[in-house]
């Protein structure tokens, strides 16, 4: 195998960068209150802000989307998606979204109730806030790798079982009505789950008659580091190990703006019939109907099959690649990274990177500003600012969007990137000027301290 990594895909049509210069991005970013959410997006050069919606539609996507059937009721598109995402996930009833946080609200909007309790390996912030506006609590269980970026450990994004098994000791499992595995575990750096901990995961719910629901944003690239990582799965196909995977669960909630390969959708999906009908009595109030919940028929043509394309082998190994390149550029020049590289994302240690701004200066906030003043790339702080003190770690996140960077872009990243290291001693701490009450990270203002 030769080894330099191209996109196995080539370019039909094609969206102009625009430059900016130093000048101009220290305006912008004055303007913006040092807060990448506030930019303009055509004053970016390289958007890293978010894998979610941003990825490229393929020839054969864009094709089908001309056999969109708009029907309201009972539309083809509605018969091919179902299909489509059936022979992956295997689940009897699947229920359309309009994206993931829809899929979120409807299952635990039927599932959970005040006082009950919620584990997942690392609960996603939608997750998190649809679960705690029920009024039940959602509990972190990552093994506890998964906690340090440094570690090295080919599955960072594992359930700790044992902690499992306690929580239900304590709480009681008619306090749990459901346990979750995000893959792959995007809070805590994108890292995978191992077939072995599913399994595990599922035998252990199994014994206390406790539902396994996926959050199934990223289950490609999950599939695709199970084949690379874990023995017994180099000559499976990702989308036979996606389908074993999801073989040990109930259900799933799903982003079709990630592993979807679409610019919006989701979907729920449930073996649980008496479920699905209380899910789609509360999706015709707030979605729409059965067959559409929320999506114009073109987008569930997308959607089915975008999830065929995410398990493409030449393109996962070509995503896994990129990204595992980006990280491992930086990380040999000293950038300290969430190790390993996981599927979407590279996430930077802004605290090792930055020791000398303390945490209330906002040291991952400061480096994203400072990488877009350097090259006009934009990334999203995930620490202080996002969580308050309750961040554990201040992380940078380059979220790649899906075949939309070629190598050279990257090299870009990995250039620019390393300029900043290099001049790390003269970053600046920041304050914040203005908060609101609650996620304060999208509209915050923040000046130099
Ligand atoms: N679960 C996970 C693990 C996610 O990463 C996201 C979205 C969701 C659920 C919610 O899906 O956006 O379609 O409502 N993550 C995006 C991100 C926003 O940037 O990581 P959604």
């Amino acid at each position: 195998m030769p080894r330099t990594i191209i996109e196995p895909f080539r370019i039909k049509s094609v969206e102009p960068l625009r430059w900016t210069t130093r000048e101009e991005r220290l305006q912008l970013l004055r303007a913006a209150h040092c807060n990448l959410f506030l930019l303009p997006a055509a004053d970016v050069l390289i958007d890293l802000l978010t894998d979610s919606g941003t990825g490229a539609m393929s020839t054969h996507q864009w094709a089908a989307i001309m056999e969109g059937d708009e029907s309201y009721a009972g539309s083809k598109s509605f018969d091919r998606f179902r299909n489509s995402v059936q022979d992956i996930f295997g689940y009897r009833n699947v229920i359309p979204t309009h994206q993931g946080r829809a899929a979120e609200r409807i299952l635990f909007g039927v599932m959970c109730k005040k006082g009950d309790v919620v584990p997942n390996n690392t609960h996603f912030d939608t997750t998190r806030a649809n679960i705690e506006f029920v009024g039940a609590e959602a509990v972190d269980l990552v093994i506890s790798e998964g906690r340090d970026p440094r570690v090295k450990h080919p599955f960072k994004g594992n359930m700790d079982v044992g902690a499992l098994e306690q929580l239900i000791q304590r709480v009681g499992r008619e306090r749990i009505p459901l346990v979750m595995l995000t893959v792959t575990n995007n809070s805590g750096g994108g890292q995978p789950v191992s077939m072995d901990n599913v399994r595990q995961v599922s035998s252990l719910c199994k014994r206390h008659r406790i539902p396994l629901y996926f959050d199934a944003c990223r289950f490609a690239e999950n599939s695709y580091l199970i084949r690379l990582r874990e023995s017994g799965y180099e000559s499976k196909s990702p989308k036979q190990i996606a389908q074993e995977m999801f073989s040990y669960g109930d259900g799933c909630t799903m982003s079709a703006k990630k592993d979807g390969m679409a610019n919006i959708g989701g979907f729920l999906c449930t073996n649980d019939d008496l479920l699905a009908q209380q899910e789609k009595d509360l999706l015709i109030l707030t979605e729409g109907y059965p067959t559409y919940g929320g999506l114009a028929g073109r987008d569930l043509e997308a959607i089915a099959v975008g999830v065929q394309e995410a398990l493409e082998e030449d393109y996962l190994r070509y995503r896994i690649a990129s990204t595992a390149y980006l990280g491992n550029h930086i990380a040999e020049q000293g950038v300290p990274i969430v190790q390993p590289p996981g599927g979407h994302a590279i996430y930077i240690d802004a605290r090792a990177f930055l020791p000398h701004i303390p945490v209330e200066q906002f040291p991952g906030v400061a480096l994203a500003a400072e990488l877009y003043l350097e090259g006009g790339i934009r990334s999203v702080e995930i620490g202080t600012l996002m969580f308050g003190a309750a961040a554990k770690m201040d992380l940078v996140r380059l979220a790649i969007p899906r075949r939309v960077y070629t190598q050279s872009h990257i090299d870009y990243v990995v250039e620019i990137i390393l300029e900043v290291w290099k001049k790390r001693a003269s970053i600046r701490g920041l304050k914040l000027k203005y908060e609101a009450p609650f996620l304060r990270h999208f509209t915050a203002k923040l000046e130099p301290s």
